[in-house]
C-alpha cells in the first residue's frame, strides 16, 4: 500500500477527498501525515475525523525555509512517504523538498494551466470573462504552477461569480485527483 503524504494551508476539501477515497478502498494508500503551514487550518479538524498524523508548522518559527523544508523531509522519510500531493498549500516548494523527493511530488491547480497561475487563479479568469474554466494536476518543479501537466479537466461556466466557479471547479478537483492518484500509485 502506497504511502501519501498531503499538504494543506486551509479548507481541506481535496486532503478530505483523498483521505475518504483511501478509507473506502478507492485509493489503494494511506495518508502518512498531513503537514499544514497554519496551526489552525481547517484541514487539520478534518484529519481527526480521519485519524491522520498532523504536522503543523508556523514557518515563522524557522530561520529559513530551508529549515523547516528540512524538518519535513526527515519526516516524510520517517513516514516512508511515497508521493506528496499538494491540495491548496499556498507556499512555494523550496530546493532541500523538491530535491528530496525530485518526481514525487504533485498540485491540483483551480485553472487550465498554462493560463493564471499563482494564488487567485480563478477570480483572474472570471475577470478575464473567461468561458472554460478548469483544473490542472501537474508535477511540482521550481516554476511556480509550471510543471509539467499529469491532467486536466476543463468545465464551461458563462457569469462572473467566483464563488461559483470555485464549487464547481472543487467537485471536480476531489474527483480528478483521486483518480489521478490512483493512477500514479498504479503505474
Ligand atoms: C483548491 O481549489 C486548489 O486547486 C487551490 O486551493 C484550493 C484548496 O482547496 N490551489 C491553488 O490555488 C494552488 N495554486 P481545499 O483546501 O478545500 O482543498
Amino acid at each position: 500500500m502506497k504511502r501519501l503524504a498531503v499538504f494543506a494551508s486551509g479548507n481541506g476539501s481535496n486532503y478530505e477527498a483523498i483521505a475518504a477515497a483511501c478509507a473506502c478502498g478507492r485509493l489503494d494508500a494511506e495518508v502518512a501525515v498531513l503537514v499544514c503551514d497554519h496551526t489552525d487550518a481547517y484541514a487539520i479538524r478534518r484529519a481527526a475525523k480521519f485519524g491522520t498524523p498532523v504536522f503543523a508548522f508556523c514557518p515563522k518559527d524557522y530561520a529559513s525555509k530551508a529549515d523547516y523544508e528540512k524538518e519535513i523531509v526527515s519526516l516524510l522519510d520517517s513516514k516512508g512517504v511515497d508521493l506528496v500531493c499538494l491540495a491548496g498549500y499556498m507556499r512555494i516548494i523550496g530546493d532541500v523538498l523538491l530535491k528530496a523527493y525530485a518526481s514525487k511530488i504533485i498540485n491540483i491547480h483551480p485553472s487550465l494551466l498554462p493560463a493564471f497561475r499563482g494564488a487567485h487563479a480563478v477570480e483572474q479568469a472570471v475577470a478575464y470573462g473567461v468561458k472554460v474554466y478548469g483544473i490542472t494536476i501537474h508535477w511540482v518543479d521550481e516554476s511556480l504552477d509550471g510543471g509539467r501537466i499529469i491532467a486536466q479537466r476543463a468545465f464551461g461556466y458563462d457569469g462572473n461569480d467566483p464563488e461559483e466557479v470555485h464549487r464547481l471547479g472543487q467537485a471536480i478537483e476531489h474527483e480528478l485527483y483521486v483518480e489521478t492518484i490512483n493512477k500514479l500509485i498504479n503505474e
